[in-house]
């Protein structure tokens, strides 16, 4: 299978930024992985064609708890970003879990509701650099994956992304042996707990850049990578899919 390499562009950028970092994609994408670009909700629906016609999925940072539609304000339902051609949903960022209070329950509701639309749901997990430091962190990301996870799940509809939280947008990396050794972890439980587990791809995210993503999508079980900062630019993006080869 492909690798898979996921940009976030986060809360960035504008109507005229969105179209010139795809188009800026588009021009110098080769074929090696999957590629995905998950705007601002506004956005979407600018980028869309021009997307669609580069063979570059897109996606959501979010979606709502509720189902497809009714009264709740301001949210955006699994079934809208589906309808706006999005294949992707990232969901349990780090940031929605810390600045939005997501819980696991609330993350696997949303899988499901994702699930429901016939989405791939991308389900971030990893621990903070206390709980790294106390030695927890294997334990805090099996339970992520034990409480994140809906029975929904299968290799046709989810992504899980490795995020330690103390190595996004802070320019350090975890080593490649931390790296291997949580998604050894990850891929064990995939294999024991979902069917076709094989198509369940794991991706490493925190501070993926040009000159690291070559070496980081060479670790065992690194299936692609979750690129926050440096998917904001072209030629940064196309750097870490060419990595991917
Ligand atoms: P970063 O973000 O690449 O800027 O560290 C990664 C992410 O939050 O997904």
């Amino acid at each position: 299978m492909k690798k898979l390499i996921v940009g976030n562009w986060k809360m960035n950028g504008s109507t005229e930024m969105a179209s010139q970092l795809v188009s800026g994609i588009a021009a110098g994408k080769i074929d090696n992985a999957d590629v995905c670009v998950c705007p601002p909700y506004v956005f979407l629906c600018g980028i869309a064609a021009a997307a669609k016609q580069a063979g570059i999925a897109i996606g959501a940072q979010d979606c709502a708890y509720y189902p497809k539609s009714g009264a709740y304000t301001g949210d955006i339902s699994a079934s809208m970003v589906k309808d706006i051609g999005c294949r992707y949903v990232i969901l349990g960022h780090s940031e929605r879990r810390q600045y939005h209070a997501e819980s696991n329950e609330v993350v696997k509701n949303k899988a499901l509701r994702v699930h429901e639309e016939g989405l791939i749901a991308v389900i971030c997990v990893g621990e903070t650099d206390a709980e790294r430091e106390a030695g927890e962190h294997i334990s805090v990301v099996i339970m992520q994956l034990m409480e994140s996870i809906p029975e929904t799940a299968s290799g046709a509809n989810l992504v899980i992304a490795y995020e330690p939280v103390w190595a996004i947008g802070t320019g350090k990396t975890a080593t490649e042996e931390d790296v291997a050794e949580m998604h050894g972890i990850i891929r064990r439980f995939v294999n024991e707990k979902l069917d076709n587990p094989e198509q369940v791809r794991i991706l490493y995210g925190g501070s993926v850049k040009p000159e690291n993503a070559a070496s980081l999508l060479a670790v065992p079980h690194v299936d692609g990578a979750l690129v926050g900062g440096a998917s904001l630019k072209a030629d940064q993006f196309l750097a870490i899919i060419a990595g991917a080869a």
